[in-house]
């Protein structure tokens, strides 16, 4: 049994995730009370993947939205460090790609859009990983994250981080095949930027239309922008 310390190291995050495999789908409706359903369909829908694109789920695990963008007809893959992870998504009939998001085995301008759900916050360099998700992204092409975020009502912000938090690794114990790791989620969730700070990191990675909106009441946001297109070169003044 592993956790990954907040300094998010590779190696431990990758042995974390490979101990949470067995049984993560289940663990995560549980834990979120089958929110994850209502969230996936949001990002699926501000995905609006098309037939024949190309779309690159990062940090996809088992790979559950992965075969959700697929539904639409474009070629999705699904890519994340932790072998065990994808192993648990084996039954899903998807490409699936062993792959670090801050070295991404990616051609640049490879892909029509980039998405990443609840992994981005697992990352050990954010805007590191946003310059990466840019340079294999199309100019134009678009880039959607669903994350955990911060609610926005301060009455119910106060009791979800005082004490809703706290609470996951101790349901954990009941339902994940490594209960440990539930306290790091609870810790990477409280340290996490907010909505405004992690569009800041987006727009500093070089990202440019850079929205987001808060879904049930901002405990999860989903941030959405494009790779600005190169500028056309000014004309040379005539002599
Ligand atoms: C909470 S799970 C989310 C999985 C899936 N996207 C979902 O929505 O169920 C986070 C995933 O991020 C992956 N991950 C974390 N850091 C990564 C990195 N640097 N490169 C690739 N995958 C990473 C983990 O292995 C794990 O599968």
């Amino acid at each position: 049994m592993s956790r990954a310390g907040l300094d998010k190291n590779p190696r431990e995050v990758a042995e974390m995730f490979d101990g949470v495999a067995k049984g993560y789908d289940r663990t995560n409706s549980v834990m979120t009370l089958g929110f994850d359903r209502r969230w996936r369909e949001w990002s699926r829908r501000v995905l609006d993947a098309r037939p024949g694109e190309k779309i690159l789920d990062l940090a996809a695990g088992t790979a559950v939205s992965t075969v959700q963008y697929a539904e639409s007809g474009a070629w999705c893959v699904a890519a994340d460090f932790s072998v065990g992870m994808l192993v648990g998504g084996a039954h899903r009939r998807v490409p699936k790609v062993a792959a670090d998001a801050l070295r991404l085995p990616f051609k640049d301008n490879s892909f029509d859009a980039v998405t990443v759900s609840f992994g981005i916050r697992n990352f050990n360099d954010t805007v590191l990983a946003l310059k990466e998700m840019a340079r294999v992204t199309k100019p134009g092409g678009r880039m959607v994250i669903c994350e955990v975020s911060t609610p926005v009502w301060r009455p119910f912000r106060v009791v979800y981080m005082r004490y809703l938090l706290k609470l996951l690794p101790l349901i954990a114990k009941f339902v994940s095949s490594n209960p440990v790791a539930y306290s790091y989620l609870a810790e990477s969730m409280a340290t996490w930027p907010n909505q405004r700070a992690l569009a800041e990191l987006i727009s500093k990675a070089g990202w440019e239309d850079v929205a987001w909106f808060n879904l049930t009441g901002g405990m999860v946001a989903l941030h959405r922008a494009t790779k600005p297109k190169p500028k056309p070169k000014a004309e040379e003044p005539t002599p």
